[in-house]
């Protein structure tokens, strides 16, 4: 039996997220033995980040302060739980609770203007790179972190 049928839902109601658009469950297709693999991958442990650019950007992970609100699971330091966890964040396929596409591009102007992507969002507002001055990150520091978030598969 390969048929793809529903196998699972997750009722998850959250706030209006979007101007006239409300989250309200998720359906999840696939096959039943998939679904099970990909619950034990999601528990695993991050991989290691290969290129040069990724691990630098783990190391950005850590001095620009993303681990007080990230958790990576593998990364003893990334324990955060404010925002949401990271460590297998290179196979979703949302960002921000859904209102826009993974993709290396949106991922960059997610961690470059979050409060532009969506305005007035925790990590905008309470993030020290975002409010103040001497944690600022460069359009490099970025590049960086989103090697590292994509190498998180
Ligand atoms: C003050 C806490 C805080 C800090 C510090 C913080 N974030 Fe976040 N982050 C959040 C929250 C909260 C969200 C969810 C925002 C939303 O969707 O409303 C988020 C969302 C994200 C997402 C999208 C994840 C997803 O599944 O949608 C990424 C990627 C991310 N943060 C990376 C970073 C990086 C890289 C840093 C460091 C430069 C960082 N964050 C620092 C709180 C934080």
């Amino acid at each position: 039996m390969n048929k793809i049928r529903l196998i699972g839902r997750l009722d998850i109601k959250g706030p209006n997220l979007v101007k006239g658009m409300q989250l309200e469950g998720l359906r999840v297709l696939g096959k039943p033995e998939n679904f099970a693999k990909w619950v034990e991958h999601e528990k695993s442990d991050a991989s290691s980040p290969s290129s040069e650019s990724a691990q630098t950007g783990s190391q950005l992970f850590l001095s620009k302060g993303c681990i007080a609100c990230h958790k990576i699971q593998g990364n003893p330091a990334a324990v955060g739980i404010i925002g949401p966890n990271l460590t297998h964040i290179a196979n979703r396929q949302f960002l921000a609770g859904g209102i826009i596409e993974n993709t290396e591009n949106n991922l960059t102007k997610w961690l470059k203007e979050p409060d532009v992507v969506k305005p007035g969002n925790k990590m905008a507002t309470i993030a020290p790179v975002y409010n103040n001055p001497d944690m600022q990150m460069t359009d490099a520091n970025i590049k960086d972190l989103v090697a590292y978030l994509n190498s998180l598969k």
